[in-house]
């Protein structure tokens, strides 16, 4: 059984919460499933220019758990608990799944590209769905999909015709 909470105090009315907290909850399973798909790239490339998209890839699995940390705990603020389980994550990301085994640089970057797009269009989506009912989360998504989207540049400038 769930744990309650003794006293609440309502930051923003409990309709409005329900809905930011589902966009918040929609971007935390994406964040944590970047990250691990970027760890997973990590471990595995093979080929030329290794070192460096190794090292990128850290950077972008920095940036993935930074944000998944401050999403949950903004979904912990409004008064609602998150959801990182990693069966939650398997069940709601967007992202499409990570192939097993080595995988050469110039995939990785084309995957990696990929994946960023899909966690930057739902952060999108969460900015728009937040505007009117909550800036605050909304201000952070922002600070969020801007980095994101700052990563996307540089990954995909790699990739080749
Ligand atoms: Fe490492």
């Amino acid at each position: 059984m769930a744990t309650k909470q003794k006293q609440e105090r309502l930051i923003i009315e409990e309709s409005a919460r329900d809905e930011v907290v589902s966009q918040l909850q929609g971007c935390l399973v994406n964040l944590i499933d970047l990250s691990l798909q970027a760890k997973q790239a990590h471990w595995n490339l093979l080929g030329r220019m290794f070192h460096p998209f190794h090292k990128q890839l850290d950077e972008i699995v920095d940036a993935a758990r930074t944000g998944s940390d401050d999403v949950a705990e903004r979904i912990a603020t409004l008064g609602v608990a998150a959801d990182g389980r990693a069966e939650t994550v398997s069940e709601q990301s967007s992202l499409d799944s990570f192939p097993e085994g080595r995988i050469s640089v110039e995939k990785a970057v084309t995957l990696t590209a990929d994946r960023l797009q899909s966690t930057i269009q739902r952060l999108r989506q969460a900015i728009q769905a937040t505007d009117d009912a909550d800036p605050v989360s909304q201000d952070l998504l922002i600070g969020i999909t801007s980095e994101l989207e700052k990563h996307l540049w540089m990954v995909q400038s790699q990739e080749q015709e």
